[in-house]
């Protein structure tokens, strides 16, 4: 039998995120946080091409990105409350990390394994950072897919995209368990 790592173990089974609006500072610093981007570049990569790469986001950059959502929200007509939310998130963590997909050429590698790779490295360091103690989240909002904030703001090429904002920072209140999927539902046996 192999060698179980319950730690390991126990903390997949129980992980869940903590909601972007109730994180607080303070935030893991840019020695810790290399540990967690370190972590999170350990995902799975077909071709060992690396499609993705990293924006930290904190402090006086977390204000200008709160005021370029909000910006363009109201550039394209949006709602008082759409305004809020797409500034929301920016404005309540300490901590955000963008994790960019940044797709390769490659005869090989098609773009899709390159996508699920980057959605990997999305997961890897949202888990990292809740199994150093920290609160984190994984969201998107319309703003991180609108190409005018993603190219003017944050700086992205045209052909890369923004898979996953991973918020982090201390946890103001522990969120309840919401439900999860049915096993049985949703698993196919086969053995011959
Ligand atoms: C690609 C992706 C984008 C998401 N974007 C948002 C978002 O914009 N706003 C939001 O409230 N939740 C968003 N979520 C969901 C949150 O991550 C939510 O916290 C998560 O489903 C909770 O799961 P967990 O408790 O198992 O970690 C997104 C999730 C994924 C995978």
């Amino acid at each position: 039998m192999p060698q179980t790592n319950q730690a390991a173990l126990d903390f997949l089974l129980t992980r869940r995120s903590r909601p972007a609006k109730m994180l607080r500072a303070p935030a893991p610093d840019d020695d810790a946080l290399r540990v967690l981007l370190t972590a999170a570049a350990r995902a799975p990569d077909h071709g060992k091409l690396e499609p993705w790469r990293f924006i930290v986001l904190r402090d006086r950059a977390l204000v200008r990105l709160a005021d370029a959502a909000a910006a363009r929200a109201t550039a394209l007509g949006r709602s008082e409350d759409d305004i809020a939310k797409a500034r929301g998130p920016f404005d309540d963590s300490p901590l955000c990390v963008a994790v960019v997909e940044s797709p390769r050429d490659s005869d090989k590698i098609p773009a899709i394994e390159q996508t699920y790779s980057t959605g990997a490295v999305c997961l890897a360091l949202l888990n990292a950072a809740l199994a150093s103690g920290w609160g984190a989240s994984w969201i998107s909002g319309w703003v991180s897919h609108d190409r005018t904030f993603a190219e003017d703001t944050l700086g992205l090429a045209p052909h890369e995209r923004v898979a996953g904002l991973i918020h982090i920072g201390t946890e103001s209140a522990t969120p309840p368990e919401r439900p999860r999927p049915d096993i049985d539902a949703i698993t196919t046996w086969m053995s011959e």
